[in-house]
């Protein structure tokens, strides 16, 4: 990547992972810190990209330069994803959206009490806010999601890719502590709509995002 590669082009990028309440001091939520999402932000304004981070409970320094929009919750996201994407040249979803959400958040803290020795949580499915993100995109509008799995990883990270219509999928293997969630390193396989396949080293996030935004540079429409 060159100084100019992403000179002038926005980029909208989300990072982090959400939060979603149970009561005023409880909350579901996953083990990103953001790294990812902050390396891919930091790098690409390094290359002249205009950039705005959706930052959901990340503690890391704002990379100069950069637009940040703090969120919590999955449906905070979704709000800010659809007042920022129609401006967007691509979009790099890198964030842990929580899957659901508890269907009622209690006003007060849940008690515990003699009687409850169990409790069921029920849980309401969030929207899926990278394939309604895919669905809405225009033609010269690039979508990058990605894959965070455990088990099965291409076939699942195919099905990622068609279900949510994006042009590239990043699959990353959480099953590794040494890589993905909260550490400063990561190994990823970049998938194209097209074909494309590209498994890179164990290298810090700053240099794994420097080859995806290089992969997403040459897909550009
Ligand atoms: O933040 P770090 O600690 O640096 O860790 C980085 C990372 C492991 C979080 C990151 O590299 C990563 O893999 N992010 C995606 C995590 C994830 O939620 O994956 P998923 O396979 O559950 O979701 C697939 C894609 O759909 C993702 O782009 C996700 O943002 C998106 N999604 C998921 C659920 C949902 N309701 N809406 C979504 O948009």
């Amino acid at each position: 990547l060159t100084k100019q590669d992403w000179q002038g082009k926005r980029l909208l990028i989300t990072a982090g992972g959400t939060r979603e309440a149970l009561d005023p001091v409880r909350y579901l939520s996953n083990r990103s810190s953001g790294k990812m999402g902050y390396a891919l932000a930091q790098v690409a304004q390094q290359h002249g990209a205009v950039v705005t981070l959706i930052s959901a409970n990340v503690t890391l320094p704002t990379p100069p330069g950069v637009q940040l929009v703090r969120v919590q919750t999955a449906r905070e996201m979704e709000t800010q994803l659809h007042r920022f994407f129609p401006e967007t040249d691509v979009l790099l979803m890198a964030a842990a959206v929580s899957d659901f959400r508890p269907q009622q958040t209690a006003s007060q803290k849940i008690k515990k009490t003699a009687a409850n020795a169990e409790l069921t949580l029920h849980l309401q499915a969030n929207h899926d806010l990278l394939q309604e993100m895919g669905t809405k995109k225009q033609p010269q509008q690039l979508v990058v999601g990605f894959a965070a799995e455990t088990q099965n990883l291409r076939e699942n990270a195919m099905k990622k890719l068609h279900q949510k219509r994006v042009d590239l999928i990043v699959l990353n293997d959480v099953s590794n502590p040494q890589i993905g969630f909260n550490g400063d390193n990561n190994q990823v396989t970049i998938i194209g709509a097209d074909g494309f396949k590209e498994q890179t080293p164990v290298e810090a996030k700053t240099k794994i995002a420097e080859r995806i935004l290089t992969v997403v540079k040459k897909k550009l429409p």
